[in-house]
């Protein structure tokens, strides 16, 4: 029998990050359970959640985020102490083509899980009902709402939100309703704010898995534009673990941006995939993967720098990067060359 202090709602968990995060949080301590609220877009899978040491420990709820009914249902069923909420629409070229169903997902959804939690662990503003003074609602964002940078600045968490492309103006939007909820309600939330991550099981439309599995059929790279749009990159299991000590640890009504320092261009970081691809998987016609990386139209609204400060993240909670990118990023294209040319036995 579970107690309210020990569920877990993780909203997304069939998903890249929400697959890692179940994966780090539940066995960690024994009678937490966890509930996986993710109704499979295209971008879900079942199997990223197939290794799990305790499965008996996660419920799998197959529900969409959008549909406010069925996640009261939820909230009445179970005693939930804590929500982590990643689901979302998180491309954002699809965004520029449906805007609308990333409204729906990423601030609708929002809402209703943010609204749910709000009724189910308080009488009204500012009154807790007893045994949910603790509770916590963390909603997992990103450095995009920042908009773009110069060559030289860093974003922090006092940053104005200026977002560029509807889906990072959909999290912003989720980010202010989550933000409004502390400031006249009083609960507990709080917000990360993430680089780019990379890691397995991305779906094969990001940048990394897209470029790799291109590479090996000896199909063109396409890069946007010029290629030198910035980014910095943080393995998802160092995101996973930040996202973790903010819910146990973070300050009510705090936003946390989370960065490696670790900044490179789309086309060095396109570079060294095919570098690392021409050792350890060399291309049969003894080419380099490089010669296959070709110029296209640049996306609209595209941010030319996102670089984060993660100064918070280190000195209050301690937090730090653990996976050098070079060994990362080696492991991760080893993984996913591995699931590609298994996919083809
Ligand atoms: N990937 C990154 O680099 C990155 C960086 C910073 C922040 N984030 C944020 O982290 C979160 C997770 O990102 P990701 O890359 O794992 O995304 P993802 O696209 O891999 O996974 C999203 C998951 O949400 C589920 N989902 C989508 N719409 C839903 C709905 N209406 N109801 C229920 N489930 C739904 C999908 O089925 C999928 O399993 C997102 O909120 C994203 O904005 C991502």
């Amino acid at each position: 029998m579970t107690t309210k202090q020990d569920c877990i709602l993780i909203t997304g968990g069939y998903g890249f990050i929400g697959s890692h995060l179940i994966e780090q949080m539940h066995h960690q301590e024994p009678g937490t359970m966890i509930l996986n609220m993710d109704c499979l877009t295209y971008a879900g899978k079942r199997a990223n959640l197939a290794a799990l040491q305790v499965p008996e420990r996660v419920i799998n709820l197959e529900i969409d985020i959008s549909d406010a009914i069925a996640v009261a249902k939820i909230f009445k069923r179970y005693p939930i102490s804590g929500v982590i909420h990643l689901a979302a629409e998180s491309h954002v070229d699809n965004s520029l083509h449906d805007p609308g169903l990333f409204v729906r997902t990423n601030v609708i959804g929002s809402h209703n899980l943010l609204h749910q939690a709000y009724t189910s662990w308080m009488n009204g503003p500012h009154d807790a009902k007893p045994g949910c003074e603790k509770n916590r609602y963390v909603q997992v964002s990103t450095d995009e709402v920042y908009g773009s940078l110069g060559p030289t600045e860093f974003f922090t968490e006092t940053s104005p939100y200026a977002p560029n492309s509807p889906y990072s103006a959909t999290k912003a939007s989720a980010d202010l309703i989550v933000r409004s909820y502390h400031q006249s309600y009083g609960l507990n939330t709080g917000i990360t704010c993430c680089v780019n991550n990379y890691g397995p099981r991305q779906h094969h439309e990001k940048l990394i898995p897209h470029m790799i599995s291109k590479a090996l059929a000896g199909q063109p790279l396409p890069i946007y534009g010029d290629g030198q749009q910035v980014r910095d990159w943080l393995h998802v299991s160092d995101h996973c673990r930040a996202i973790e000590l903010v819910y146990r640890q973070g300050a009510p009504g705090r936003t946390y941006n989370i960065g490696a320092r670790s900044e490179s261009t789309n086309l060095d970081l396109v570079i060294r995939i095919c570098e690392i691809l021409d050792q350890k998987k060399p291309d049969p016609r003894g080419r380099s993967y490089k010669e296959l990386i070709t110029f296209v139209k640049d996306r609209p609204g595209h941010d030319r720098r996102y670089a984060t400060n993660a100064d918070r993240m280190r000195t209050e909670l301690g937090w730090q990067p653990l996976i050098d990118q070079h060994k990362g990023l080696e492991q991760t294209v080893q993984w996913y060359c591995a699931q590609i040319l298994s996919s083809q036995l």
